[in-house]
């Protein structure tokens, strides 16, 4: 039996499917490459010694996916695949709702057809909109600020009453906070098109020389040192944080959320120094106005996932650090 990763070619799949092959889980990689490239499945094999399946399909098309559950024996799905960056989201707000509810929605039907019942789901801290900080799992949700956010909503949403309607679902929304770093090899990491938008990506790159500064958005904020605040998690302990909620799906019906953060809070220029600091070199800044829709502090009470699924966060901010730059350092640009 395998583990379906759809979306599994990009950099929170990618991660995943080198922690799962590592514990003798079989994974079926699907992506149609909207944001990521096949060239990484050559990485997870040099990590692992395995050479999963990756197969070129939109999740969206519903043939497409009935063939990968004919030609595979899969006994639960982790769903990666959506497009998320947040400012495109706006722009673009269609393509958003179609994409991410189409493929979410496809990808349920046609499990249902095949009798499979066990469903991990990407979701997000900015369900959780404005609100304090430490966010529980029990806080409300909605209110998000753009369209992108309203996706992981809708689809939390979708899931719920699903799981309310056919008892023998299992279904775990993982509400992740700030991914960031990389494999400690080096060889899979973060990769985005064009400029980035988050904080981490940005800082590599100026780090590398491809871009000449970062812009600080906002040093007066309500927050210790004025910048924005947020939990940044290293991808690892994200992707370890995926089989202990597969190992729960198995055993559980229903649908419960976890929080995957560290529930630590660390500001911009905290970032900026530890960076420098870990890896020896400089990163240049301007402060700039804050960005709109930006909120002071985001950062999760990681309680519950501690106690129900026995899974914490390791990584310090340091290994963030170095890791993501290792990998910048190796791949200055990307895969390619
Ligand atoms: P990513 O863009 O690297 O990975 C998503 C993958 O899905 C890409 O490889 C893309 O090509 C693929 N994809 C998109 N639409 C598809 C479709 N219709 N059919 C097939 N493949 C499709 O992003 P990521 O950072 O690895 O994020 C993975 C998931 O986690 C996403 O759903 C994202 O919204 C969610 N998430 C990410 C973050 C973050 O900061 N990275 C935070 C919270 C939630
Ligand atoms: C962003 C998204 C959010 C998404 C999350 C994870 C927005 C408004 N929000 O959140 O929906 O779930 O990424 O993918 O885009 N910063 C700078 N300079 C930069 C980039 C960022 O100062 O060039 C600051 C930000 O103001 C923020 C912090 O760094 O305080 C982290 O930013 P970012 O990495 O974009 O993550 P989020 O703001 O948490």
């Amino acid at each position: 039996m395998s583990i379906l990763l759809t979306g599994g070619a990009g950099y929170i799949g990618s991660h995943t499917a080198v922690s799962m092959l590592q514990a003798g889980i079989d994974v079926v990689l699907a992506d149609n490459f909207v944001n990521s490239s096949p060239k990484v499945l050559a990485r997870i094999e040099a990590i692992t010694g395995v050479r999963p399946t990756l197969i070129e399909a939109d999740l969206c098309d519903r043939e497409a996916v009935r063939a990968i559950f004919r030609a595979h024996e899969i006994s639960g799905v982790v769903h990666f695949a959506g497009l998320k960056a947040v400012g495109e989201s706006v722009a673009q707000p269609l393509r958003y709702y179609r994409n991410n509810l189409d493929s979410a929605l496809t990808v349920l039907e046609v499990m249902r057809e095949f009798g499979r019942t066990q469903f991990v789901f990407s979701s997000s801290a900015t369900v959780y909109g404005d609100q304090p900080a430490p966010l529980t799992e029990s806080a409300q949700t909605g209110g998000c600020s753009n369209p992108y956010g309203w996706t992981k909503f809708m689809i939390e949403e979708i899931l719920k009453s699903a799981a309310a309607a056919g008892p023998q679902l299992s279904v775990v929304l993982l509400r992740y906070f700030n991914p960031v770093g990389a494999h400690e090899s080096g060889l899979i990491g973060e990769n985005p098109n064009g400029t980035p938008n988050n904080l981490m990506p940005y800082i590599t790159q100026v780090a590398v020389g491809r871009r000449e500064k970062l812009t600080v958005f906002g040093d007066d904020y309500d927050t210790p040192d004025g910048s924005g605040v947020r939990d940044y998690i290293h991808v690892c302990d994200l992707a370890e944080g995926h089989l202990a909620a597969l190992r729960y799906a198995e055993s559980h019906t229903g649908c419960e959320v976890f929080n995957l953060g560290t529930g630590r809070g660390s500001s911009v220029f905290e970032m900026v120094r530890t960076f420098g600091e870990v890896n020896g070199v400089d990163v240049p800044y301007v402060i700039g106005p804050r960005r709109a829709g930006d909120l002071a502090a985001v950062y999760a009470d990681p309680a519950k996932a501690q106690q129900v699924l026995g899974w914490t966060a390791k990584r310090s901010l340091a290994d963030m650090c170095r890791d993501a730059w290792n990998f910048q350092r190796r791949n200055p640009n990307g895969y390619e």
